[in-house]
């Protein structure tokens, strides 16, 4: 690294969620690496973040394209760029019915949550267990703690960034590398636009508002810090994920389909 301060890779950071984890990161010390499909609006954000004293490079890449991670991983070393802190943010949903569901979609959905989440952490985890030094933030959901009918993959994939992240954590403790899995419920991102969810039920419900992605990213970070293995962003979030673990399968799947339904 040219300099001391500590290098964070940021994916998804052209919007959202990963665009304020970028501003907390800068906030604190990182310099900042981003990385997503959209490089305008990732340019745009490198030159608020100088304003918050940190260094950005964007690298364009398009993560639901196999290769991707190890592509990204490769321009970071020809960079010389070593990373610190790992966000993997980048994701999509899908508002439909499996049975109808878009294969591109489905094929998309499960390459940039699951695949290139996962091989970008294998890539980058060694040389931070080497260095006896690094974070790794995993961005999953509060569609994690159960089934969701009307967005059954995208639940499911992130059902597995939460087990990966915490087994993969449990592995690591002692290593010098914390792993934290973030949760957030419903945000107010550009993700419902993407995932077709306006009009859902849950979108609706008055115990269930959404919270800014500046809030998420803050606790998420805050978590991060803390070496935290699970974070669930927002009160009811955390009373409900809590809550599936005791209700009969059957029920918490009957539920979440309502939730997830459009009038
Ligand atoms: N918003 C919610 O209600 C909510 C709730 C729980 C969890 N989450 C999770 O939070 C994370 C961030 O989502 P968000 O809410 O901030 O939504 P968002 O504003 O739509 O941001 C999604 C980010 O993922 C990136 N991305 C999508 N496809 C990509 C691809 N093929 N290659 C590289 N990057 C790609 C997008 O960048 P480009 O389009 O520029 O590539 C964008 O920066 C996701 O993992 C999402 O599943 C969101």
């Amino acid at each position: 690294m040219s300099n001391s301060r500590p290098l964070a890779l940021v994916t998804g950071a052209s919007s959202g969620i990963g665009a304020d984890l970028a501003r907390e990161l800068a906030r604190d010390g990182h310099d900042l690496v981003l990385a997503a499909r959209r490089v305008a609006a990732m340019q745009t954000l490198a030159d608020e973040l100088k304003g918050l004293g940190a260094s950005a490079t964007v690298i364009a890449a398009d993560l639901s394209k196999p290769g991707a991670a190890a592509a990204l991983v490769g321009e970071l070393a020809s960079r010389k760029l070593v990373i610190d802190v790992l966000v993997n943010n980048s994701g999509l949903g899908d508002h439909a019915e499996f049975v109808a569901e878009d294969m591109t979609r489905i094929s998309e959905m499960l390459q940039v949550n699951m695949v290139a989440l996962t091989e970008l952490t294998r890539l980058l985890a060694p040389g931070m267990v080497q260095r006896r030094r690094g974070r790794i933030l995993l961005v999953a959901s509060t569609a994690a703690f159960q089934p969701g009918p009307h967005m059954a993959v995208y639940c499911a994939s992130k059902s597995y960034v939460l087990s990966l992240g915490e087994a993969i954590g449990h592995e690591l403790r002692g290593s010098g590398v914390d792993v934290t899995v973030l949760c957030p419920g419903a945000t107010l991102t550009e993700f419902s636009k993407v995932a077709s969810t306006e009009g859902m039920a849950l979108h609706r419900s008055p115990i269930a508002s959404r919270m800014s992605s500046a809030e998420v990213a803050r606790q998420g970070y805050a978590a991060l810090k803390r070496g935290r293995r699970v974070i669930v962003t927002g009160a009811m979030n955390s009373v409900a994920a809590l809550l599936v673990r005791f209700l009969p399968r059957a029920t918490v799947i009957s539920m979440a389909a309502t939730a997830l339904s459009k009038a």
